[in-house]
């Protein structure tokens, strides 16, 4: 599926490029985070594929034990939507909800946020050493295992480049590459500008990256400034036209891209390419395992740079 993607959306030589498999990671109970309807009994249910009917679930085994539990436990009345996030690292475990907090019935540890007024409310993530927060609105990997490998991939691709320099983390949500990867910048004298729209996700980030630079902004409306080395980890849609654009105005020599959508990586691969840069490593790694979705790292190296 990326190979196709890269060859026939990028228009890339694929047999050039060496395509590898990531660390196994887990097949099921892996899911940290899901989004579900209320009942009109307060039990909650999935949406049932392509459509907006409830189905009450007996157990799904992609979610982690943690939200399993929380699933059959909990009891929602009053509520339309509820986002349940558990930390596979610490065991904390959230609800937002749409509705009055007091009205949800939850075990005793669980945290329960309206969305509407979210507060200071937040649970943890340790992942490669780094206690990180999650807040209810902002993005976090959908697995702890996952976010490992990602941080593990993202850091191999960014290989040898040069720590004392700039470091880019474009889409950086909560700062999970500038609180990671990040450290070994600021700790060889180099700086690091997180990028990232959301409010939430930037407030967090604040405390989970504090030596990094934030910018709440859209990245297409980023004003471009020179760089070693960008992250960029875009959402669905992927860069597009802006997005390339404003990575190539960094002049940065390397380029690790994290795509969840192969065909977005094979539109984002040919811009790239095409603002100069060669696509030298892809890693795909199974962080939707049991769907058809994949996560994809991939490096680029500017080509008159080539270190
Ligand atoms: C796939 S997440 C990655 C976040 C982070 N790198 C991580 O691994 O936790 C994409 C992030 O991009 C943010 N985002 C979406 N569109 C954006 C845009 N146009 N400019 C900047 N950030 C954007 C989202 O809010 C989200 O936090």
């Amino acid at each position: 599926m990326v190979e196709d993607a890269l060859r026939r959306i990028g228009k890339l030589a694929t047999a050039e490029i060496p395509i590898r498999s990531g660390p196994e990671l887990p097949g099921t109970g892996y899911r940290t985070a899901v989004r579900m309807l209320a009942q009109p009994d307060g039990r909650l249910a999935y949406r049932q594929r392509a459509s907006h009917e409830a189905f009450v679930p007996t157990t799904c085994g992609v979610a982690h034990p943690l939200l399993e539990d929380l699933i059959a436990t909990i009891r929602c009345p009053g509520a339309t939507e509820v986002s349940l996030r558990v930390s596979g690292s610490t065991g904390q475990r959230m609800v937002v909800t749409d509705t009055d907090v007091a009205s949800v019935q939850a075990p005793p540890d669980v945290i329960v946020v309206n969305g509407n007024s979210p507060g200071d409310e937040h649970i943890t993530e340790t992942i490669d050493g780094v206690t990180l927060r999650i807040s209810a609105h902002a993005f976090f990997q959908s697995s702890s295992e996952g976010a490992a490998a990602l941080v593990e991939e993202v850091r191999r691709g960014l290989g040898s480049a040069d720590r004392s320099g700039v470091l880019i983390d474009a889409y950086s949500g909560g700062g999970l590459f500038s609180a990671t990867i990040g450290r070994e910048w600021l700790g060889s004298g180099g700086s690091v500008i997180a990028i990232e729209s959301n409010p939430a996700a930037v407030a967090d980030a604040r405390v989970n990256a504090p030596g990094a630079k934030q910018v709440e902004s859209r990245f297409e409306r980023w004003t471009a400034v020179r760089a070693d080395a960008v992250i960029a980890d875009p959402a669905r849609s992927g860069l597009a036209e802006e997005g390339a654009r404003r990575i190539a105005a960094t002049g940065a020599a390397r380029v690790v891209l994290v795509s969840c959508d192969a065909g977005a990586l094979g539109r984002d691969a040919g811009l790239l390419t095409a603002h100069g840069y060669r696509l030298t490593d892809v890693v795909v790694l199974d962080l939707f395992n049991q769907t058809s979705h994949v996560e994809v790292v991939s490096t680029f190296v500017l080509a008159d740079s080539e270190d």
